[in-house]
């Protein structure tokens, strides 16, 4: 089993010459010099990387915190500008919760972020990830940070091989015998870079990595075969139909989703959310329908067959308060209804 101040040692070495530089992070030379992480920008950019990239989140966080460098300036913006500015960023629930959150802090705790895991969780869009992740990278506490490359590096580090999800417990164990008391925050974001660049999932670069000497999965020469994951049961197939009215200047009559539930508050196309054995809304106006072609999307639980039906707009049609005329290379859409535009458009 691999020793845990050997392992800390090495990777902790390995970050130093290593570690990527991102917009959000004080490198560990910085670090060592007595720089400390700004607890907002650490915060802004764990909520920002939940489920977007790193290469997609970086520019986007330089234009957030130029216009908002403080949790007070944030918390006092209107919500509306948040949510102009997190555009294309995905769920606009996260940009709600990043303005409570921000206006708690700013209110309720004098601008100062708590410091600890379990006060960072009761934060409006907090979870236990993200409270690991502020409590070790702003405050160097010794909380233990789980993402899905970290668990990747603690499932071959140590060769676990109960499947996931079932491994997440033994996995954070695992991982946890190893974390240190000093540098938590560096630890966690070598393991993520480590995870990023060398620990990948397919194909990892074990002739780059620190930890390949005691690495479990390295000696066994199974790391290819590392995290395994629990097979799941085939995805269902669901129908449903997204109405593309066009008007005279070539613009899509969009709506803005519910804000629970699939796509949430996004953009969208009417025709409803294709929930499962329910019949297909009726169109949003009396008009020429005729179908234009079929989009496939997957979901994490489902696949999507969307009949796309395209009419010109009747005249005198007026769009409700929750819908609006745009044109169709100007909106912000998800995947599946960039997809279905493109049908309607041929
Ligand atoms: N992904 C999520 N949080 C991150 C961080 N702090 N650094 C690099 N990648 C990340």
């Amino acid at each position: 089993m691999p020793v845990p101040s050997a392992v800390s040692r090495k990777l902790l070495t390995w970050y130093d010459a290593n570690a990527r530089v991102l917009p959000w992070r004080v490198g560990p030379e910085a670090r060592k010099a007595g720089k400390a992480p700004d607890p907002f920008r650490v915060w802004l950019s764990e909520i920002m990387l939940q489920q977007t990239t790193v290469a997609t989140v970086a520019p986007r966080f330089e234009d957030f915190t130029t216009r908002w460098p403080r949790v007070e300036d944030m918390a006092a913006a209107p919500l509306d500008d948040i949510l102009g500015q997190w555009a294309g960023l995905g769920y606009y629930a996260r940009a709600r919760n990043l303005h409570k959150c921000a206006r708690v802090v700013a209110h309720e705790h004098k601008g100062a972020f708590p410091r600890h895991e379990v006060a960072l969780r009761e934060l409006p869009g907090v979870g236990p990830y993200t409270a690991a992740a502020i409590a070790a990278i702003a405050f160097d506490a010794p909380a233990v940070v789980m993402d899905g490359n970290i668990e990747r590096v603690s499932a071959r580090l140590f060769a676990i091989d109960t499947p996931l999800p079932k491994a997440k417990p033994e996995l954070k164990n695992a991982i946890a015998s190893v974390w240190p008391k000093k540098r938590s925050g560096d630890f966690a974001q070598a393991l993520m870079d480590l995870g990023a660049g060398v620990c990948r999932p397919r194909n990892p670069d074990c002739g780059a990595c620190p930890l390949s000497a005691c690495c479990a999965a390295f000696a066994g020469g199974v790391q290819n075969g590392l995290p395994k994951k629990q097979k799941k049961a085939a995805k269902p197939t669901r129908r449903g139909v997204a109405y593309a009215l066009v008007n005279h200047r070539g613009e899509m009559l969009f709506e803005r989703r519910p804000e629970k539930g699939l796509l949430g508050g996004m953009l969208g196309l009417p025709g409803g959310d294709w929930r499962q054995g329910e019949p297909a809304p009726a169109p949003p106006v009396h008009a020429r329908w005729t179908l234009a072609g079929a989009a496939r999307h997957t979901f994490t639980h489902f696949h999507l067959e969307l009949d796309v039906m395209r009419a010109p707009a009747p005249k005198g049609f007026r769009a409700n308060n929750n819908q609006s005329w745009i044109a169709p290379d100007k909106a912000r859409l998800p995947t599946v209804m960039k997809k279905a535009v493109e049908k309607a458009l041929g």
